[in-house]
């Protein structure tokens, strides 16, 4: 519970009304997880600014939230404010092979646009189902392209004023980029190459059916559970363990692909902790292997070390 003052403090930075206590569950793709102490919208990157130098000014715990895609919220919720980013950050423009875009446009829109278009960079990306500044905060990837590889120039909003770093300043790494700190992006520039709007259709399709063929579609899941430790696939590792199947209460390990959480009715972010929990452990003791989460974990969500 935030006090009124402070809520009308970061009511004002942002320009609008938030949402009290609001639930976050359906913010998320796996629906699960508590409230949020405060849920606010903020339409533009000097709003975004203002906003997060009113949360440091008031302490208050932020996290900006996309589509919820690689999220598991606490059932105990999140004490502080929750920000979804709107307006403004949901337009974007294409310049010869250049697309700049708001953070908060999803991947699918800006992929079936640069298709059209006949840009090639993003058929591998298509299919993941997170806004754009997600996909680059940590640079989300399939089929061995991440958004890395086509990312020039990110603005980012850090507490009272926006900068511009290059793609090479953010050091983009496995499933991860070096942020400064309090920093949210809230603008991308990517360069894509030219081709042909049936070239880029062609590959998306293969990529979409590969991925139909090895993931759960259709399913409430968090995208991968774990990162792949170097040189290893989790879901293999946790499909050798004999993790395929596995049940927490609502929560189960996907019979398709081992590395994905299913939830299969009422799941509470403690079941599926605690299949995390679980599958984590057989797979060291099967294989050596300590699995670290790729899903952002918000909230008291402990994953306690394997001793
Ligand atoms: N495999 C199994 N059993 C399983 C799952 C996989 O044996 O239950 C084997 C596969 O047969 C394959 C290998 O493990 O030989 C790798 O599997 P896959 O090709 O499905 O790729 P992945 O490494 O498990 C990564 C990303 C996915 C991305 C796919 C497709 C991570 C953690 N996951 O999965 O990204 O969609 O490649 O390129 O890097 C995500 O990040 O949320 C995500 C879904």
């Amino acid at each position: 519970m935030l006090e009124s003052t402070v809520r009308a403090e970061l009511e004002r930075a942002a320009g609008k009304p938030g949402r009290v206590d609001e639930p976050l569950a359906p913010y998320t793709t796996l629906g699960c997880g508590g409230a949020a102490a405060l849920l606010l919208e903020v339409d533009s990157s000097e709003r975004l600014a203002a906003l997060l130098a009113a949360a440091g000014r008031r302490d208050v715990p932020w996290f900006i939230i996309g589509r919820g895609s690689n999220l598991l919220v606490a059932d105990s919720g999140w004490p502080g404010l929750v920000v979804k980013l709107a307006g403004d950050f949901k337009s974007f423009s294409i310049n010869g092979e250049r697309i700049e875009s708001g953070a908060a446009v999803n991947l699918s829109k800006l992929a079936a646009t640069a298709a059209q278009a006949g840009l090639s960079g993003l058929e591998t990306l298509a299919q993941i189902p997170g806004t754009l500044g997600g996909a680059v905060a940590m640079n989300a990837g399939a089929f061995g392209a991440a958004i890395a590889d086509v990312v020039i120039a990110v603005e980012v909003a850090v507490p009272g004023a926006t900068r511009v770093l290059s793609g090479t300043q953010l050091r983009f790494s496995y499933r991860d980029c070096e942020l400064p700190a309090d920093a949210v992006v809230s603008r991308v520039t990517l360069e894509l190459a030219p081709s042909t709007a049936e070239t880029v259709a062609a590959a998306m399709k293969g990529f979409q059916s590969r991925r139909r063929d090895s993931q759960p579609a259709g399913s409430r899941t968090c995208g991968s559970v774990f990162k792949n430790p170097p040189g290893a696939s989790a879901g293999r590792l946790l499909d050798e363990a004999g993790c395929k199947g596995m049940r927490v209460g609502d929560a189960e390990i996907s019979t398709v692909h081992a590395n994905f959480i299913v939830n299969t009715g009422a799941a509470t972010a403690a079941d599926v902790l605690e299949l995390m929990r679980q599958c984590r452990r057989r797979v060291f003791e099967k294989s050596g292997n300590l699995l670290e989460p790729e899903v952002r974990l918000l909230g008291d969500m402990p994953l306690e070390p394997l001793t």
